[in-house]
């Protein structure tokens, strides 16, 4: 029922934003090409969260959810530039987001301006979807749909104006969800697979309805990734952990099911990157991707100099060979062969 009605809502908006198109420009289903994409919009969590130097230090790109924080203008969005450093990640290095889009991988600033696929990124560490499922992890931390909100109401024509984003060489990309698990696993929630596809509704309809409103077609979602195997998570019997794989399972699916519904509307390709049967296999064949730890931590990750001294942590092998950075993200070196593998999905779907 909740389906239907955000289907509904979604046609309904998708009709009216078409409208205003003529006809002739209509384009057809799987007019997405990678290698047409000179723009990517992202929104998330710490796991995309990229640092700003107009951001809040360790969670955005720019700006914060205080009021007065939250608006940003023109000038310094355009003006911003990402960070990469120890901090400017929640992994001590590069993220997905990052290697699959080449724009600020490089230590030091990169103004995303000068990227041949340029990185416009408002994920937020911490995020959850919406503030009525889950509460903030701070006051400061923006959920989801007000990502999205944000990005359209100060962002967007600020875009368009200053460096031509054209919404159909456009990808949006959306990693979310890992925070909504983990958080509400602590909860007694009768149904966390009504739950799950309760939050997902708020997604399509709060966050991607006002996109594909504002014109917008490309769409890749990531799936959640193995946290029933976190270092916390792995000496557990699998039904005990917090989230198990039953309950990844229950998000995936209905993300899934959401994201197929998305990509039957006409000019839209909506796409599901399956994050979790990716890094499933690197945990069952390490050694193929240079890891040699894929259970603990090193107990430094807090400490730029863990990168170069891991020894002073005790901790055997440097952080690149181990698969979890801490309790809850993976190494940037984790994410940097991800995203080859994202890319080659990617152009599997363009034509
Ligand atoms: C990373 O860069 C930011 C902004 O330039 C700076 O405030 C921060 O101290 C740097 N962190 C490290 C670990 O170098
Ligand atoms: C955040 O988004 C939600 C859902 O769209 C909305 O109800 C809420 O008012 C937004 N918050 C702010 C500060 O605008
Ligand atoms: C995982 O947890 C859910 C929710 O608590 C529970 O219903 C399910 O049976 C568990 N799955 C397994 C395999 O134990
Ligand atoms: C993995 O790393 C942790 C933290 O350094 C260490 O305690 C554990 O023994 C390591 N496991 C293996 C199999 O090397
Ligand atoms: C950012 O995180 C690092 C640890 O990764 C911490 O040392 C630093 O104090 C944090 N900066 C701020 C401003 O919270
Ligand atoms: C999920 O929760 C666990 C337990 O509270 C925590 O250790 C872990 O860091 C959390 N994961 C993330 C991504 O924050």
């Amino acid at each position: 029922m909740n389906i239907l009605r955000a289907l509904s809502s979604l046609r309904a908006l998708l009709l009216a934003s078409l409208l205003s198109i003529p006809a002739a420009s209509l384009p057809k289903r799987g007019s997405f090409d990678w290698n047409k994409i000179n723009h990517v919009i992202a929104f998330g969590d710490s796991y995309t969260y990229v640092q700003g130097t107009a951001g809040l230090q360790n969670f955005s790109f720019i700006g914060d959810y205080l009021p007065g924080d939250f608006a940003y203008t023109p000038e310094t969005l355009i003006s911003n530039k990402i960070v990469q450093n120890f901090t400017g990640t929640a992994e001590g290095g590069p993220n997905w987001i990052e290697y699959l889009t080449g724009c600020g991988v490089n230590p030091g600033l990169t103004s995303p301006l000068t990227c041949k696929r340029q990185l416009w990124d408002f994920a937020f560490a911490g995020a959850d979807v919406a503030e009525e499922f889950t509460p903030l992890h701070h006051p400061y931390t923006i959920p989801l749909v007000n990502q999205t909100q944000q990005f359209l109401t100060y962002g967007n024509a600020a875009l368009k104006k200053k460096t031509c984003v054209n919404p159909l060489k456009t990808l949006i990309a959306i990693w979310i969800g890992i925070n909504d698990i983990n958080d509400s696993a602590k909860y007694a929630v009768p149904s966390f697979q009504a739950f799950y596809a309760s939050i997902l509704d708020r997604v399509f309809s709060s966050s991607v309805a006002p996109l594909l409103d504002a014109g917008y077609r490309n769409f890749l979602f990531v799936n959640l990734p193995p946290l029933d195997k976190t270092p916390g998570n792995l000496p557990k019997a699998p039904a005990a952990r917090s989230p198990n794989a039953t309950m990844i399972g229950w998000w995936n699916d209905a993300l899934a099911e959401r994201a197929e519904r998305l990509d039957g509307l006409e000019g839209v390709t909506a796409m599901v990157y399956h994050a979790n049967a990716f890094l499933n296999g690197v945990l069952d064949d390490p050694a193929r991707y240079g890891l040699k730890n894929t259970t603990g931590f090193c107990a430094g990750y807090l400490q730029a100099d863990v990168l170069t001294d891991p020894g002073k942590y005790g901790c055997p092998v440097p952080v690149s060979e181990y698969f979890w950075f801490n309790s809850g993200h993976m190494t940037s070196h984790v994410h940097e062969v991800m995203a080859p593998d994202m890319e080659r999905f990617l152009l599997s779907r363009s034509g």
